[in-house]
């Protein structure tokens, strides 16, 4: 059965973000064929748009029915073989998952982690490669779970002294933070499509290296059917070509969504991104939160902040869901003690707003002493 009101409700979790009315519109065009040269053009213009959003010229796009796990175990299956090492650069939960991905196709991974709420430093990766036979590293460009945004340029230009390949989630970065796969030397940039590119969810988005793309095809085999690049290039080469049957009317929601996003431009939107998130985390300080997060890491696309006293999930997600605004409780080591928010894609000021006056009224319906307008007066400072 259908909530009522549900659909309503602001959306300022940290993914699906709210998709805007003509990016949803484009998902109701009638569905064409799979093969159509009308199909190949909009994916070969995404493949561009993403490219260029990922900061290379030149770089393999794949565009998949999957998400961000997908595209994880794509990365992981096609660069590395069994009994590869694979060093895990791990800020939090999101990070943590290619242990077990790389497992699942009898990939040797090593955790390295950092303390919650914080990143894994160029020095502590320095020492842990120095060990030895890492043929690649993951990175988390945006963790989620703890808002932390690893600075990897510099992970990058280490992992590369050692000759590692470096793969990259961007799940929760790319299309609201700079992401420079050329300049910065990464092998695989890979997405999601429902964060800060603002579409519904359902794409596995990769760009891949020539480094990448070369031991893909020096590997006999991958221990991946449906997302071995090999068995998708000839489809991403000339769309018009079947390998498994795309998500037509998924790419025209993303294809309306980089529309926006080049008409926005790239320098503004990251640039919004950075207001949003110091508007929304004014805001929210002036109701008594605390960010979860290491000052010096602290993400454009979305917050992590512990509950002020006396809040807990049941008295602030809840009714905050009810007032019309969701937020997503805390993951891992910081479970149960504070919410996590999204402020990513195209979300606008007025939404910041809308949040914050949503959280103060829970927060003072729950007891809490807060001045009127405390929290938007802080955020549009
Ligand atoms: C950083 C990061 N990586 C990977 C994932 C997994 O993506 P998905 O849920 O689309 O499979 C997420 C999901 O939130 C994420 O935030």
């Amino acid at each position: 059965m259908l909530i009522t009101g549900e659909t309503d409700k602001l959306l300022m979790i940290p993914g699906p973000t709210p998709v805007m009315p003509d990016i949803l519109d484009a998902l109701a065009e009638p569905t064409v064929s799979h093969t159509s040269s009308y199909l190949a053009g909009i994916i070969r213009y995404c493949q561009d748009a993403i490219r260029m959003i990922a900061g290379s010229a030149d770089a393999s796009v794949f565009l998949f029915g999957g998400s961000g796990t997908l595209a994880q175990e794509a990365a992981v299956a096609n660069l590395l073989a069994p009994g590869d090492r694979l060093l895990v650069v791990s800020n939090g939960v999101f990070g943590d998952r290619f242990v077990p991905i790389a497992r699942a196709h009898g990939v040797e991974a090593t955790p390295l982690t950092a303390e919650w709420g914080g990143s894994v430093t160029p020095d502590e990766l320095d020492r842990a490669l120095a060990s030895g036979g890492f043929r690649a590293v993951t990175l988390t460009h945006v963790e989620t779970s703890t808002g932390v945004m690893a600075p990897v340029a510099d992970l990058a230009r280490v992992a590369q002294r050692h000759r590692a390949l470096v793969i990259v989630d961007a799940v929760c970065s790319l299309a609201g933070a700079p992401v420079e796969m050329d300049a910065w030397g990464l092998d695989i940039v890979l997405s999601g499509a429902q964060k800060a590119l603002g579409v519904p969810p359902g794409l596995s988005i990769l760009a891949a290296s020539s480094r990448a793309m070369d031991r893909r095809r020096g590997l006999d085999s991958v221990s991946t059917y449906y997302a071995d690049f090999l068995n998708w290039e000839p489809a991403m080469l000339d769309p018009r070509v079947y390998f498994s049957t795309h998500a037509v009317n998924l790419f025209y929601a993303l294809k309306a969504a980089l529309d926006v996003i080049l008409a926005e431009g790239l320098e503004s939107r990251f640039a919004r991104h950075c207001a949003l998130a110091g508007s929304f985390r004014a805001g929210a300080g002036a109701l008594g939160f605390t960010p979860l997060t290491d000052q010096r890491f602290l993400a454009p696309t979305m917050s992590v902040a512990a509950y002020p006293d006396g809040i807990d999930d049941a008295r602030f997600l809840i009714p905050l869901s009810e007032d019309g605004v969701v937020a997503a409780g805390c993951l891992g080591a910081a479970r149960g003690t504070g919410a996590r928010f999204g402020h990513m894609g195209n979300i606008t000021h007025e939404d910041i707003l809308r949040a914050l006056d949503a959280m103060e009224r829970v927060l003072k319906a729950a007891g809490l002493d807060i001045a009127r307008g405390a929290g938007l007066a802080a955020s549009s400072q």
